[in-house]
């Protein structure tokens, strides 16, 4: 299923499915897509967001937004990587289609970060009303919002951004440049954005909107992912 403009609307089929990690994934038959990779949708997370997004940024201090809440994994993995790492970072996400409840708890992203101590931060995080803040352990805060990539007005905000948006063949109205340039406006100098798809039209698109794009190894069964800098 391919959505133009932004007509898109949260599929009711939404399935958990084990990926090759072991982890677990959201199968819609409806859109004909998953929400990670099935190669393993928490190595995905940590190759492209954690390794070459948080890690690759500067700074100690970090708020980072995040398009595409979803499941809540990559949120989940920031924290996780913020405690150990000793960062504070100050986590916005965007979602207009939460995931059901049900759906996500039966996912347990927990059991990937060791269970049980993370268990009842991450349901408050993925509980909590949009626009409410929660601050974590390990200076680490998160607040979400229900609102579309396309309504984004922030300027010079946030020092990195992971772009977790479904892939162009089926939402070809998240990757285009009047997007890209919203999200620019919103990073900060020398701030980053990495994202798991590398199709060389939304290369193009993000570098139409000043961003210097470049593409590094992509997670398990993906030749290529992408980063891409603000810098003057
Ligand atoms: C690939 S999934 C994200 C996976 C997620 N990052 C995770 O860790 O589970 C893409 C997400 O983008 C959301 N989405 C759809 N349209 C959007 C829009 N216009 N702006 C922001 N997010 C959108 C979908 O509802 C979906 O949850």
């Amino acid at each position: 299923m391919a959505y133009s403009g932004d007509a898109f609307q949260q599929p009711e089929d939404l399935v958990p499915v084990r990926t090759a990690d072991g982890s677990f994934t959201l199968d819609s038959r409806h859109l004909g897509e998953h929400y990670h990779s099935l190669h393993g949708a928490a190595a995905e997370s940590r190759h492209v967001y954690i390794r070459n997004g948080l890690c690759a940024s500067v700074g100690r201090k970090l708020a980072v937004l995040e398009v595409g809440l979803g499941t809540g994994l990559n949120a989940l993995l920031t924290w996780t990587e913020c405690v150990q790492r000793n960062l504070q970072v100050d986590y916005v996400a965007l979602e207009p289609f939460p995931v059901p409840q049900e759906v996500r708890a039966a996912m347990a992203h927990e059991r990937i970060v060791g269970g049980v101590a993370w268990k009842d931060g991450f349901e408050a995080m993925m509980t909590a009303p949009p626009g409410v803040r929660q601050v974590l352990s390990g200076g680490f805060s998160f607040c979400w919002q229900k609102m579309r990539v396309q309504q984004l007005e922030d300027r010079n905000a946030f020092d990195l951004v992971f772009y977790d948006a479904f892939a162009p063949r089926v939402q070809p109205a998240m990757w285009t440049g009047d997007v890209f340039g919203r999200v620019a406006r919103a990073m900060r100098m020398g701030g980053l954005l990495v994202t798991y798809c590398a199709s060389g039209n939304a290369r193009r698109a993000m570098a139409a909107a000043g961003l210097q794009v470049e593409r590094l190894a992509g997670p398990p069964g993906k030749r290529e992912m992408v980063r891409a800098w603000k810098r003057g």
